[in-house]
């Protein structure tokens, strides 16, 4: 591993990086004086002096603030779950608007004027453009699907936006609305949130995954990479988009899901912290199309790194360790020089700890250092895969209302989340495990010893994991007329799913519109689909939650199904998933919209299947002063 004393040299020189330019938890002042830092858990926006590296304020945000930027002298921070963009005084140290915006705020730029402000919508895939100085939405643009990641170009004429789950990047023309050029990765990328450029030439770094679904091991399933794109189109259509594998570029020293890059205002430095092994690179930048990169060293961090920023004077690096709770101050040469606590500790030490857990790859959960359970349930949401399992191929679930929806599996063949200790320590992971002691063994596909075994209390850790994965909260869909509330064609759907003539509600019962409960033996239903090639249980599967069915396709317990029509048409041929066969094509539309309104009302907190380990989460509301 090369010193990076002589890269250091060349950090000093400050070159134009302007505040708001990449989105991240995480912003610095153009005049450098002031950071303002968005607490994704705690649901609160604090500012800190960076002269006197202390906090200046912290005020409520609400259900996860998820980015924050400096627009001039204002603070704006969006609220992924409650649909809002907060505007923040720090002279004043006051919220000083509320604005209501599109589903699922999650990132945001802002020009160096300060006068406007870009963000993207996560789902359904949106940007909307805001006017600070009126305090509204001018303009909203259809970009792609999932978008998170948004950076704004230094003539501030495009933005480049990730999609989440396809890693690819889009640019957008500002003047127009429109999209302009795109650049798309393997198959395999995934979950690509952030995304910046260099200061001075046009390129943009992605910090993402590959997810491989045809391995199941430790080894070969997740790798962490950053992906280089050429922001100018080439006639002869040379290749514009590179991909280095960033789990060998450190030797024999292994890093997991790279979550956010900075660059040094001179462009010479980039620096991508990972939030799976809690450290960073420092890479050395070369002004040439081939090399890119080289690492320059690895620093350790604190506790689940997710945001970090440079100094427009290129002096000071800041660190948003997020389990910490603190932002770590640091020379350019990464030396700690202080920290800063922001927030109280969110939520409860168990939550915490079974948070710490399910985001990291090293041990006691991973054996290698490549997968956590985060790699493929981010935050609780599906990685929108179908891994070939060895059981067979399976879609990844979301956790959302994971309480109340046990027994656990598309075969139901756990039934707490502590049987996890299983993929643990299983091939997937190879980690050590959270528990002592032996485990029943597994000696074939359909005997399950993970019903047998009783996981629950067998450690602390195990039960803290269960807590955070319990914990996921569902939001009401964005295809909902209003909360509570369901459009004239979902309202008609609505008869069509409860009537006998479908038998819909039959199987998808209740509040959570599922039949099954942890009374044994467990209700699983053969519905025709389990006829898969490398089905090793089937054909019966535990009766999924619909609540959330819209943001989740491909369909199916292993994505057979493209679209919610598919698996009532070309997937339910003979009327073995419902009848469905005797709608017309409108009935089945207003069906559909139905289904894609779920949840329109938020679901009971507490149902006599709901499991104890769990935490309900809670935020603190914003006020305007
Ligand atoms: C390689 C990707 C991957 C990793 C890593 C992973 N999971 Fe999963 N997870 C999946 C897939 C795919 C499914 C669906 C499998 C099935 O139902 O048989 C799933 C299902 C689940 C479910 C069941 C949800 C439900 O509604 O029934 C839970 C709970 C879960 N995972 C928790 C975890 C935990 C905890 C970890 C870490 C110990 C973890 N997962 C690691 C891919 C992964
Ligand atoms: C006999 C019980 C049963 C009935 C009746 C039934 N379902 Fe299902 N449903 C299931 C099971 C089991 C699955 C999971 C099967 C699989 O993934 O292969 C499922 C899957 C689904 C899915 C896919 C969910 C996902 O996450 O991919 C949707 C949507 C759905 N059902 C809606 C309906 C509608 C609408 C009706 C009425 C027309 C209906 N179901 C009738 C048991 C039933």
């Amino acid at each position: 591993m090369r010193s990076f004393a002589s890269l250091l040299l060349f950090v000093a020189v400050a070159l134009p990086a302007f505040a708001g330019s990449a989105s991240s938890l995480l912003d610095v002042s153009a005049d450098g004086s002031r950071l303002i830092v968005a607490n994704t858990d705690t649901g609160t926006v604090t500012v800190v002096d960076t002269a006197t590296r202390t906090k200046v304020c912290e005020l409520p945000a609400g259900d996860h603030p998820e980015a924050a930027a400096w627009a001039g002298g204002v603070g704006l921070v969006t609220v992924y779950g409650d649909d809002r963009v907060l505007f923040l005084d720090a002279d004043t140290k006051a919220i000083t608007h509320i604005l209501p915006v599109a589903d699922e705020p999650y990132g945001i730029v802002t020009t160096k004027d300060g006068k406007r402000a870009f963000v993207t919508h996560d789902y359904p895939g949106t940007v909307s453009e805001i006017e600070v100085a009126a305090k509204r939405v001018v303009r909203t643009f259809k970009v792609g699907d999932n978008c998170r990641g948004i950076a704004i170009s230094h003539d501030e004429a495009t933005l480049y936006v990730t999609e989440f789950f396809t890693s690819k990047l889009i640019a957008v023309d500002i003047a127009s609305g429109k999209v302009t050029d795109s650049w798309g990765g393997y198959e395999s990328d995934n979950l690509a949130r952030h995304v910046v450029l260099h200061p001075k030439r046009p390129k943009a770094y992605l910090s993402h995954i590959r997810s491989r679904v045809t391995h199941f091991d430790a080894r070969g399933s997740i790798f962490p990479q950053i992906s280089f794109c050429d922001l100018w189109t080439k006639p002869d259509g040379e290749k514009r988009r590179r991909s280095i594998a960033l789990d060998t570029y450190n030797g024999v020293y292994v890093t997991a899901n790279p979550w956010e890059s900075a660059i040094s205002p001179d462009g010479k430095t980039l620096y991508t912290i990972y939030a799976g092994t809690n450290d960073m690179n420092v890479s050395r930048v070369y002004d040439d199309d081939y090399r890119e990169i080289e690492s320059a060293g690895i620093v350790r961090l604190g506790k689940h790194p997710r945001a970090i920023a440079v100094r427009p004077d290129g002096k000071e690096v800041y660190v948003y360790n997020t389990l910490d709770f603190a932002v770590t101050i640091h020379d350019a040469r990464m030396r700690k020089l202080d920290s800063v606590t922001v927030c109280e500790p969110a939520h409860t030490a168990e939550w915490r700890r079974g948070k710490e857990l399910f985001q990291t790859a090293r041990a006691p959960m991973g054996g290698t250092g490549w997968v956590s359970c985060s790699s493929c349930h981010p935050d609780g949401m599906s990685d929108g895969r179908i891994w070939q399992n060895p059981e067979g191929d399976r879609r990844t679930t979301h956790l959302f209302g994971l309480a109340h929806t046990h027994p656990l599996h598309w075969s139901a063949d756990r039934d707490e989340v502590q049987d996890f200790e299983y993929t643990v320590r299983g091939k997937l992971m190879q980690g050590r495990g959270l528990a002592q002691g032996q485990m029943k063994p597994r000696t074939s596909f359909t005997e399950f010893a993970e019903l047998e075994q009783t996981t629950r209390g067998m450690s602390k850790d195990l039960d803290s994991l269960a807590i955070y994965t319990n914990s996921f909260p569902f939001r009401l869909s964005p295809h909902a007329a209003g909360e509570g509330k369901l459009s004239v064609e979902a309202e008609r759907g609505k008869a069509i799913f409860a009537s006998s003539a479908t038998q819909c509600a039959t199987c998808h019962s209740g509040p959570y519109f599922s039949d099954s409960t942890l009374a044994k033996p467990f209700q699983l239903h053969d519905i025709g689909t389990g006829d898969g090639p490398r089905e090793k249980i089937g054909p019966k599967f535990d009766t999924p939650t619909l609540l959330g069915v819209y943001r989740l396709g491909p369909y199916l317990h292993d994505g057979r199904a493209k679209t919610l029509h598919e698996v009532f048409t070309i997937h339910n041929k003979t009327d073995k998933h419902g009848k469905t066969s005797h709608l017309k094509p409108t009935e089945l539309d207003d069906l559909v919209s139905f289904l894609k309104s779920l949840p329109y009302e938020q679901p009971p907190d507490e149902t006599p299947n709901t499991v104890k380990d769990r935490v309900t989460l809670t935020f603190p509301k914003p006020t305007v002063r």
